[in-house]
């Protein structure tokens, strides 16, 4: 019989963050994300879908250590969930110490992923008031980890992310040796996501498949055609009347989207 409860849980529980990123979704144009903390009572509500959860993962966009309740959250979370369930968050690791480390996981955090943007870059431009994230901060926190881990003789695990990007990627082997050396357990890479044309530099691919950019230029090539350019097309699109020859590409841009959704073809317009 399907579960009414969720395997996976995924709480955001603060939106707040102690970084400036500009690949962050949260500082592109337009956003307009809240700042705000989860409540201790609507955590609270939650707690009846933890028994039957097999993982539970507490953060989203912000920064979990800059939570007030964060302990508390872990330990009920703890106490709700059952045994080989796994209770982590992401962190830039900025807030941890080796108090805090030994805190989380006596509370009963199994995993911490930190975010690290390689051995040598602050390639996502990440500043705090108190400076930038660098690397020390991602080594600092791993020894306080393992220094809490050791002393608390748990099984926790540590992870490192790393977002890929054109910057970066050269320094993807070297970190897989330090982590390897000091006894990372995990590590995930992940691509970038355009938030913002300011990144565009940094991505590593086009985000468009080949197929994609083959049916644009198909269509690029009849509005040239034409006397027209596909090249506005998102403008045009957001634009409530346009002349005629605008309708035009709009047909076409309509087009686009026809073949390429009867094709399974993924499109990457960016306006
Ligand atoms: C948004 S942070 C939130 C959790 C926590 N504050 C942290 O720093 O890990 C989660 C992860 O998303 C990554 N991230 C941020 N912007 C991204 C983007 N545009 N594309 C892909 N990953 C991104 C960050 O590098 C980080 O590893």
């Amino acid at each position: 019989m399907k579960s009414t409860h969720p395997k996976k849980i995924y709480l955001e529980i603060t939106t707040r963050c102690n970084l400036q990123c500009r690949m962050c979704v949260k500082y592109a144009a337009g956003s307009c994300i809240p700042e705000r903390d989860m409540p201790i009572d609507v955590f609270n509500q939650l707690l009846v879908s933890f028994p039957k959860a097999e993982s539970l993962i507490l953060n989203g966009i912000g920064e979990p250590l800059l939570h007030p309740h964060l302990f508390e959250f872990i330990r009920l979370a703890r106490s709700r969930m059952a045994e080989n369930t796994s209770i982590g968050f992401q962190s830039n690791g900025i807030l941890l110490d080796e108090h805090k480390a030994f805190n989380l996981i006596e509370a009963g955090l199994d995993t911490l992923c930190l975010s690290v943007d390689g051995l040598q870059s602050t390639v996502a431009d990440c500043d705090s008031p108190g400076g930038e994230h660098s690397f020390s901060i991602v080594a600092k926190a791993v020894s306080s980890l393992n220094l809490a881990k050791r002393t608390i003789g748990s099984n926790f695990k540590i992870g490192l992310e790393m977002v890929l990007t054109r910057e970066n990627i050269h320094e993807l082997p070297g970190l897989v040796a330090w982590a390897s050396d000091e006894g990372v357990d995990y590590i995930i890479t992940t691509h970038l996501i355009l938030y913002s044309k300011t990144t565009e530099d940094l991505n590593l691919f086009n985000p468009n498949p080949l197929g994609a950019v083959q049916l644009f230029q198909k269509y690029n090539q009849k509005a040239f055609s034409l006397g027209l350019n596909m090249g506005d097309c998102i403008t045009l699109y957001r634009k409530y009347a346009g002349t005629r020859s605008e309708s035009v590409v709009l047909d076409l841009f309509s087009g686009i989207q026809k073949e390429a959704k009867e094709e399974d073809i993924r499109l990457n317009f960016q306006g």
